[in-house]
């Protein structure tokens, strides 16, 4: 089992989404997937309620309560565990950020978000947590061309000294209409970016945390 546990300083990055995401993109490709909604909004678990199909499972916890939660799910054969969690100071989600076999800092390119994810990424560092940056609700790029402020956004991002994930998230209302039915855009229109970005990222991120042999056995 390994667990996923994504972050931010700034509420509406995007973790709901992106952990919803990353838990249905595991399911769709037959690995158990549970995830540990430690935000008291309970988004996580209001969207996969709403979910008709068989999905992966969640459960509202709270951070002190995730190494228990984490036993418990590795006897049921859960094999990725992800943790949504709040908008917080870090001594809040350090709980989940200690659980964690990777932290997912996810990051919209603009200025008050980068500027609040600057601690954020000292903490994980200080944690010794391996960390990668996703960046989120990013502007659509115009014949492979960055807008400009997600080029500014990109070399900011290097101040952080973490690895960014090469796969950016566009912002796309797609990812909003598959939420209100508890679907993943993979399962919406598996040919529309969006599938193919959350597709791409979850390879990347399932390679980083299983490897590479570990991820291809899967499929
Ligand atoms: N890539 C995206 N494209 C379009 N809308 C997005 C995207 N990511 C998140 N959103 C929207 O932004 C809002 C905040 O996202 P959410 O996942 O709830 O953030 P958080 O959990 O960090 O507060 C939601 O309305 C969500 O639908
Ligand atoms: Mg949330």
């Amino acid at each position: 089992m390994r667990t996923i546990a994504v972050i931010a300083r700034k509420g509406g990055s995007g973790k709901t989404t992106l952990a919803v995401h990353l838990a249905l993109a595991a399911h769709l490709r037959g690995r158990p997937a549970l995830i540990a909604d430690t935000d008291a909004q309970r988004s996580s678990s209001q969207v996969l309620r709403g979910r008709t199909e068989v999905g992966p499972a969640w459960v509202e916890t709270s951070g002190p309560k995730l190494f228990a939660l984490q036993l418990s799910a590795l006897r049921e054969g859960v094999n990725t565990l992800v943790v949504d969690t709040p908008a917080a100071i870090e001594e809040e989600i350090s709980h989940a950020i200690v659980a964690a076999d990777l932290c997912l800092l996810v990051i919209r390119p603009t200025f008050l978000d980068l500027a609040a994810a600057i601690q954020t990424a000292e903490i994980v560092r200080r944690l010794r947590k391996p960390a990668l940056i996703v960046v989120n609700q990013a502007p659509v790029a115009r014949n492979g061309v960055e807008p400009p402020a997600v080029k500014r956004a990109l070399q900011a991002l290097l101040l952080m000294r973490l690895p960014v994930i090469p796969i950016i998230l566009r912002a796309r209302a797609g990812y909003q209409s598959a939420l209100e039915r508890g679907r993943s855009v993979e399962e919406m229109e598996p040919s529309a970016e969006a599938a193919r970005e959350i597709a791409e990222l979850w390879t990347f991120v399932e390679t980083f945390v299983f490897g590479r042999d570990a991820a291809q056995a899967v499929r």
